[in-house]
This record gives structure tokens, C-alpha cells and sequence, in this order.
């Protein structure tokens, strides 16, 4: 009787090392009707990670590739309109859309890679 294959690893979002302290970047996943666009930023050996659409009206919220933080590097910043989203869980401190926020998108860190954590709830 044939082995079972080994179910393949999902392949991970990127690699931990890929985000600079401080920093976010923007990852397009999956693709047709299922692609999503998440950023993810890190904050040490901590990472948060949203969908990348702003709650205001909608639009990303880079205004160039992996460019998300506020000039002073504190929070997550909306391109179109200037919102500051709060890094930890992506609530909106100040603009037009204050007081709403990101919606999270929940990933885990294993093995130096950063993965969608399909067993949060
Ligand atoms: S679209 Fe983000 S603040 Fe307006």
C-alpha cells in the first residue's frame, strides 16, 4: 500500500527578515477572485497584518511599494487622505475614517517565515 503524501506547507506570506523594524510591506496573495492584498509591518519579533484597504472609501493605503508608516515612523498612514492607523491593531486615531480600522488578517511567525494562520478564529 502506497504512503499517504505529506501535505505541502503553505507557502508563507515572507519571510520575517523581509519587513524592516519599523516597516510594512505590501504582499498580493493568492490570485483570480481569492487574491488579497495584506500588508503586514513588524515591530521587532511581532508582526500585525491587515487587509490593505483603507475603511474611509476604500483605497490602498501605500502611496508607493511598501511605503505605509507616517513620517515619524509610529503609525500606518493612509496615502489618499492622510488617516493614522494605530500599528497594533490597526485602529484609526486620527482622520476621516477615525475612530474605525483595518480589518486584521491573522498570520503567525514560524521558523523565521510569515504564515496566514488559518487556525485563528
Ligand atoms: S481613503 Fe484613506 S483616509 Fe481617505
Amino acid at each position: 500500500m502506497p504512503e499517504a503524501a505529506t501535505p505541502l506547507a503553505p507557502s508563507p506570506l515572507c519571510r520575517l527578515d523581509d519587513i524592516p523594524d519599523g516597516q510594512a510591506k505590501g504582499i498580493n496573495w493568492g490570485s483570480g477572485a481569492d487574491r488579497q492584498e495584506i500588508l503586514v509591518t513588524r515591530r521587532g519579533g511581532a508582526v500585525f497584518a491587515y487587509h490593505n484597504r483603507c475603511p474611509h472609501v476604500g483605497t490602498t493605503l501605500d502611496w508607493m511599494p511598501d511605503q505605509f508608516m507616517s513620517a515619524d515612523g509610529q503609525h500606518l498612514q493612509c496615502a489618499t487622505h492622510g488617516a493614522l492607523f494605530r500599528v497594533e491593531d490597526g485602529l484609526c486615531l486620527r482622520g476621516p475614517c477615525a475612530g474605525r480600522g483595518l480589518t486584521p488578517v491573522a498570520v503567525r511567525i514560524e521558523d523565521g517565515a510569515v504564515h496566514l494562520d488559518a487556525t485563528a478564529t
